[in-house]
């Protein structure tokens, strides 16, 4: 071991993104490369009767106009958001009806501008109520979920229990809105497809491309070099990478589309609103005797997806009766899909916030609550867990916040205008990984090549799996040369679910430790073409366990909430983290503030407003969506237990891309509350709401 894993080691990349030299999906200069801008549909629902294409047609630079009548004819996809420019049906407002193919990015908006559809509209329901009759309670949940799951008889047990909440909750609508938006350059080049996009994960790229335009899969070449963020709505390919396809097949050109920021609400997913109704029963010792949480979300006439809200319910606290259950309506609204823990994210909002009312109606520290409800196997499935570190965490962070002697009276410290208050919340998330394959070669020069086709969507990846590398070969870090993003390398999963680094570093470690004993056993000098060693972890990096696995964390934050203008300002947020064993202590970090900072938006800025009447998202850009900015966060600290767990993987890791997000809205909320009294229970926390 050279001790690489761990290091604070800086990114790989670092240097060419600064400098502007690193190449995005949208920087592929081929010769004759033409740039395609989108029409949108202006109904929420209802069929295209006529698309009028020669005003288009007539601006100088325009190449060509693709509609649902002379696009090319695609094979069905599993995925109905990527059936575009099929047929003339309208799901929902903002769906793609037409694609504007130019010399220049200006002539093909201008384009666009000037394509006259018409329409059959139809009426449409985009507006989501817990009582809305359209409400069906699902096969399954997201990630195949179970949709309900009860033990016990929850009911009888909430009304028996000495301390009871019964309370509600309501998260928005909320975008990704990755700083890159969804980008694609195509070409075809006899006979074969070449594609660079902006996607967490170019294997499902290649396998949809393939499939939809009817051409093996290794005549498909897809990269992602650079990727500018995701959160999950990179996750699976987007409209984007189909209609540059498309375009590239229909003018024989290069073809990019850089999707305007302005449509992806509507054709990249979003974090579904979800309507949370919770009944935490207790005894008079803080214990719990019912939990029910029940999550009602929607999702497309054209795809269901259902926000798996309350599943980490599932996991947190002991409570002998409990019922978690998921119900989702199909309305004619965009498709939602997976953002930053999804399920954990808003669920464990509405969960932390009933815990810390919980605590409150029964006078007891909020920390000590969570301490005393603490399970000794997962709770609903009755699996050990694999390691669970929450009340450390808890204890943890309470020290370095200085949580002790905190007066629990809400509304207690007034400063002039300011109330100030603290609040915690606990945090959750699944360890997920996926069987990978990589390669690993020594060349004669003393370097090493490791290959996977891994994605770096600015996390870091290709430095951390660079330290797992060097270190099963025992070789110096910078010795060790790595390559991602691309069809072309070994095959392995996207960059979702927090799994990216288990389940690649999985693969690299294998591949390398191969190496180390292929050269160990080598005699004299290497061969020119160097020794190669390769791995595929199917069949041990598989999805089943008999171990409960997941993440736990703690977060604290303390709030300024100024009484004349309804602002709160986060004067402080601090984690605390049990994520298995931290693999690089700077990008981890980066990590896991990024995720707090995304909690941050979600609790105070973040929320996105279902138009009735028009059926689309108001708040579609940057200047009405409200992401934080440097001066929206005064002090986040980010720390970590070392955390040894022997059931995860050759690292010993468990994934930090999500928890971060999932307990710091409620921290906020519930640090609002004890500065004020006032118990919000709709994020997010703008001032209008405040005052
Ligand atoms: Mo993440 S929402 O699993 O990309």
């Amino acid at each position: 071991m050279t001790g690489s894993v761990g290091a604070p080691a800086e990114r790989r990349e670092g240097r060419e993104k600064v400098g502007g030299t690193a190449r995005y999906a949208a920087e592929y200069h081929y010769p004759g490369r033409a740039q395609a801008w989108p029409v949108p549909a202006a109904v929420a629902r209802g069929r295209v009767t006529g698309v009028d294409t020669a005003a288009a047609l007539a601006v100088p630079g325009v190449l060509a106009v693709l509609t649902h009548e002379n696009a090319p004819r695609l094979a069905e996809p599993d995925d109905p958001t990527l059936a575009v420019l099929q047929d003339p049906r309208v799901p929902h407002r903002g769906w793609f009806v037409a694609l504007v193919v130019a010399e220049t990015l200006e002539a093909a908006r201008a384009g666009a501008a000037a394509v006259r559809v018409d329409y059959a509209a139809e009426e449409h329901d985009v507006t989501l109520t817990a009582s809305h009759p359209g409400v069906y309670v699902p096969e399954e949940a997201g990630a195949g979920y179970p949709a309900v799951r009860e033990h016990g008889d929850p009911d009888g047990a909430f009304g028996a229990s000495t301390a009871r909440v019964d309370v509600a909750y309501r998260v928005p609508p909320l975008h990704n809105h990755p700083m890159e938006p969804h980008t694609s350059t195509a070409r075809w080049e006899d006979g074969r497809l070449i594609v660079h996009t902006s996607s967490q994960g170019t294997g499902a790229v290649q396998g949809v491309l393939a499939g939809l335009f009817g051409v093996p899969e290794d005549r498909v070449v897809v990269t992602a070099e650079h990727v500018g963020g995701g959160f999950g709505s990179k996750g699976t390919p987007r409209p984007d990478v189909v209609l540059a396809a498309m375009a590239a097949r229909q003018t024989g050109r290069a073809v990019t589309v850089a999707l305007p920021r302005r449509y992806l609400p509507a054709v990249v997913g979003h974090r579904a609103p979800t309507l949370h109704r919770l009944r935490l029963g207790a005894d008079a010792d803080g214990h719990l005797t019912s939990l029910v949480h029940e999550v009602t979300t929607h999702t497309s006439r054209i795809k269901e997806f259902v926000e798996q809200a309350a599943v980490p319910a599932r996991v947190m606290y002991a409570a002998p009766h409990s019922r978690t259950e998921h119900r989702v309506a199909a309305l004619d609204v965009p498709s939602p899909s997976w953002m930053r823990a999804p399920g954990e994210a808003p669920g464990m909002y509405a969960l932390e916030s009933a815990m810390d009312e919980l605590a409150a109606e029964l006078g007891m520290d909020p920390v000590e609550l969570r301490v005393r409800n603490e399970p000794d196997v997962e709770p609903d499935s009755g699996k050990p867990f694999s390691s669970r570190h929450l009340v450390e965490c808890l204890r943890d962070g309470a020290r370095r916040f200085g949580w002790a002697g905190r007066d629990p009276r809400p509304g207690s410290r007034r400063d002039g205008p300011l109330l100030r208050g603290t609040g915690v919340a606990a945090a959750t998330y699944p360890v997920m990984v996926w069987p990978a394959t990589a390669s690993a070669r020594a060349l004669p020069d003393g370097t090493f090549l490791v290959r996977v086709n891994a994605t770096d969507i600015g996390t870091g990846a290709r430095t951390v799996l660079a330290q797992v590398g060097a270190d099963a070969l025992g070789a110096p870090l910078e010795r060790v040369r790595i390559d991602v993003g691309s069809t072309e390398l070994p095959s392995a999963p996207l960059a979702g679910g927090s799994s990216g680094t288990a389940s690649w570093g999985w693969a690299v470690h294998e591949a390398c430790t191969r190496l180390a004993r292929r050269l160990a056993e080598h005699t004299g000098p290497l061969p020119e073409q160097g020794l190669d060693a390769r791995a595929d972890t199917r069949g041990s990096a598989d999805a089943g366990s008999d171990w409960a696995r997941h993440a736990f964390g703690a977060h604290f934050a303390e709030v300024a909430v100024d009484t004349v203008t309804g602002e709160v300002r986060v004067g402080r947020l601090l984690g605390v983290y049990a994520a298995g064993r931290i693999l690089n202590a700077r990008t981890a970090r980066s990590q896991f503030v990024g995720g707090m900072t995304m909690g941050l938006g979600m609790a105070l800025t973040e929320g996105s407003t279902m138009d009735a009447a028009f059926g689309d998202f108001t708040e579609s850009d940057l200047a009405s969506y409200h992401v934080p900015v440097h001066a929206d966060v005064d002090r986040i600290e980010a720390h970590w237990l070392d955390e040894d767990d022997p059931r995860l993987n050759p690292m010993g890791s468990k994934g930090i891309g999500e928890i971060g997000i999932v307990g710091t809205a409620a921290a906020i909320g519930n640090a609002v509350h004890h500065a004020t009294g006032v118990r919000f229970r709709e994020l997010p926390l703008t001032p209008d709401r405040v005052l």
